[in-house]
């Protein structure tokens, strides 16, 4: 019995250590890791124009990208994969035909249309199994055009 609890008791202090080791390590590393995001560039556009899903804080050792229409990775709704090493885009079901995915991951999309207004999703995979993962939004719309107003002024 006292044998079992006595290294047990031993261990108190190296655990306690690595803890606050570890809580350090996560400390900076919330200091020093940005999250990978999606911005839209530009933030919206009319049907016919391009538009640019900007991949913002990219990690090291980036061995691919993985592109998903819609919220979340969906077989069928898989646009293109590209290799960073190769430098080749393998296009996925949900390709148009439309979309050019560039060596920093960011997604080139040509005359786009209403239908490509929606969330998409990007998976950066890195070395060793490990990836990242960023969600963004297009917007296409046509903008209300500002009508001449043209407006009879009888209070006069
Ligand atoms: C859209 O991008 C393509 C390819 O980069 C370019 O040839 C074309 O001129 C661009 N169109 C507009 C409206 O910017
Ligand atoms: C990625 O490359 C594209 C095309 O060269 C460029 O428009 C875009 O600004 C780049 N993105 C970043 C974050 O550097
Ligand atoms: C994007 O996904 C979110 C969460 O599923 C949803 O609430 C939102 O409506 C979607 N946006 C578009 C433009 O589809």
């Amino acid at each position: 019995m006292q044998s079992l609890s006595a290294p047990a008791h031993r261990q108190n202090v190296p655990w306690q250590g690595l803890l606050l080791a570890v809580s350090i390590l996560t400390f900076w590393n919330s200091l020093t890791t940005a999250k990978v995001t999606i911005v839209s560039v530009p933030p919206e556009v009319t049907p016919g124009e391009n538009v640019t899903l900007v991949v913002q804080n990219l990690p090291r050792n980036v061995i691919g990208y993985t592109w998903y229409k819609g919220y979340g990775p969906a077989r069928k709704q898989k646009i293109a994969y590209y290799d960073t090493n190769r430098k080749v885009m393998t296009p996925g079901p949900a390709f148009t035909g439309r979309e050019t995915v560039y060596p920093n991951g960011s997604m080139l999309f040509q005359k786009v249309t209403v239908e490509y207004t929606g969330n998409y999703t990007v998976f950066v995979i890195k070395r060793r199994l490990r990836y990242e993962v960023a969600i963004g939004q297009l917007h296409v719309y046509w903008k209300p055009v500002s009508k001449p107003s043209i407006r009879v002024t009888d209070n006069t």
